[in-house]
């Protein structure tokens, strides 16, 4: 596809619901006595997959528009599946199921597409081990025997909120208490529903504690709009000339506003209105000017918050004079692809003063760039990134697979297109 070109970017964008609290509205749903309404729900395909899952688990689910309808049948009435769970791209549906079926009374099997075979599943299947969990192979396919847990005390290896769900869910079902020690904070989404659904759950500075639960009451979620998906519009409001972008109903859960902090280190008009909370998640209005930027280190305790976005920082970085070093972000090279590599691969062919690190990138931006042939390696975040990118270069560029970002984000290139009007 030709990335068409626009020259300022004016107006207003609702963003899609949330990916991470969609996943989790539905998965906690399920699991709940009553019935959960849903409204903003992310349409997205790996939340689809989500809901495709549990369809297959016994679980009624109407789906019309961006409300859904999960029908509960309580932390016991999940059904065997009669066939291989398949979670599609999405490593949240299969990292969060093993936490849910390694507790069951029967066994499952999950796969997905060539990226999530390929994406390390060790990282939740060992701590679900030391609880008792009997799971085959540490990449997709993975089967599962449900078995009866036990609690555990875990130091959490990586800062993983996928990791920390999986055993959260997980402890809902084990004997005895489990508590997770956080050494950085990652998305607390999960402790926040279940809060509000009277899980036996606390939560202690870095501590997380779960015991198990027989009932989960349902609550309705009104899903916020993905920060993740309105980081792309951010960067362009702020690289872009004449431009003035506010971004909706954001979700501004402080876990996730990295990108905001960042960005105005950077220099970035960003400013912030409307905020108010619901169902303990605390949402705002983002509105992103014209902005010169300059370079920053991004790296340490911040980088959980920012994880999904730091392919359109580097893309804010390229437009920023100065040097930008990213850090301390090597679980970048197990996400839907190795986005370290992806983004120096495909910068690069721009003519991008840009390193690769161990654990990050460098960039050495505020020249001028031209247009290429991307690759989007089929990650959703790369293609939108790169769209935002090839904004700003001399001459025409392309991308060879733009379908992918309907994987959290399928009306990008409509609401993108809408601001250059
Ligand atoms: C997610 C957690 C993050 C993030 C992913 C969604 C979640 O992954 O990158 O897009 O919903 O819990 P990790 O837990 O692997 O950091």
């Amino acid at each position: 596809m030709n990335i068409t070109k626009i020259t300022k970017a004016h107006g207003k964008i609702q963003v899609p619901g949330d990916k991470s609290i969609s996943h989790r509205a539905v998965m906690l749903g399920a699991l709940t006595e009553g019935t959960t309404e849903i409204k903003g729900f992310l349409n997205g395909a790996d939340c689809l997959a989500t809901i495709d899952c549990f369809r297959k688990m016994g679980i009624n689910i109407e789906v019309k528009a961006k409300t859904v309808t999960v029908h509960g049948n309580g932390m016991y009435g999940l059904k065997q599946p009669s066939q291989t769970l398949y979670t599609g791209n999405s490593g949240t549906t299969t990292r969060l199921l093993c936490g849910i079926l390694a507790g069951q009374n029967f066994n499952t099997s999950i796969t997905g597409d060539s990226s999530i075979q390929k994406r390390p599943m060790g990282r939740v299947t060992k701590p679900l081990a030391l609880m008792g969990a009997q799971i085959e192979n540490e990449y997709c396919p993975l089967h599962i025997t449900g078995t009866r847990l036990h609690g555990i005390d875990y130091h959490m290896t990586v800062a993983s909120a996928q990791v920390k769900t999986a055993l959260i869910l997980a402890g809902l079902y084990a004997d005895g208490a489990t508590t997770i020690h956080e050494t950085e904070k990652s998305r607390d989404h999960t402790e926040l529903m279940l809060s509000a659904m009277g899980a036996n759950l606390s939560v202690n500075g870095m501590d997380i504690i779960v015991k198990s639960t027989n009932t989960l009451s349902s609550v309705n979620a009104d899903i916020p709009g993905d920060i993740s998906s309105a980081a792309f519009f951010m960067v362009l409001g702020a690289i872009m000339p004449n431009s003035e972008i506010t971004l909706t109903n954001v979700g501004i859960n402080p876990t996730r506003t990295g990108i905001i902090d960042i960005l105005k280190n950077m220099g970035a008009n960003i400013s912030i209105e409307n905020i108010h909370t619901s169902a303990g998640e605390c949402i705002g209005d983002i509105t992103v000017r014209s902005s010169s930027l300059y370079g920053t280190t991004i790296g340490g305790n911040i980088i959980p918050t920012l994880i999904d976005e730091l392919p359109i920082i580097a893309v804010a970085a390229v437009f920023a004079n100065g040097t930008t070093v990213i850090k301390d972000a090597q679980e970048l090279k197990v996400k839907e692809t190795n986005r370290i590599r992806a983004v120096v691969n495909e910068f690069t062919k721009c003519g991008i003063d840009i390193t690769e690190t161990t654990d990050g990138m460098i960039i050495n931006g505020g020249k001028a760039i031209h247009g290429a042939d991307f690759k989007t390696y089929g990650d959703h975040r790369m293609a939108m990134s790169l769209t935002v990118l090839a904004q700003m270069a001399d001459g025409q560029s392309t991308i060879d697979d733009s379908n992918c970002a309907c994987v959290s984000y399928p009306d990008f290139f409509n609401d993108f297109y809408k601001l250059g009007k």
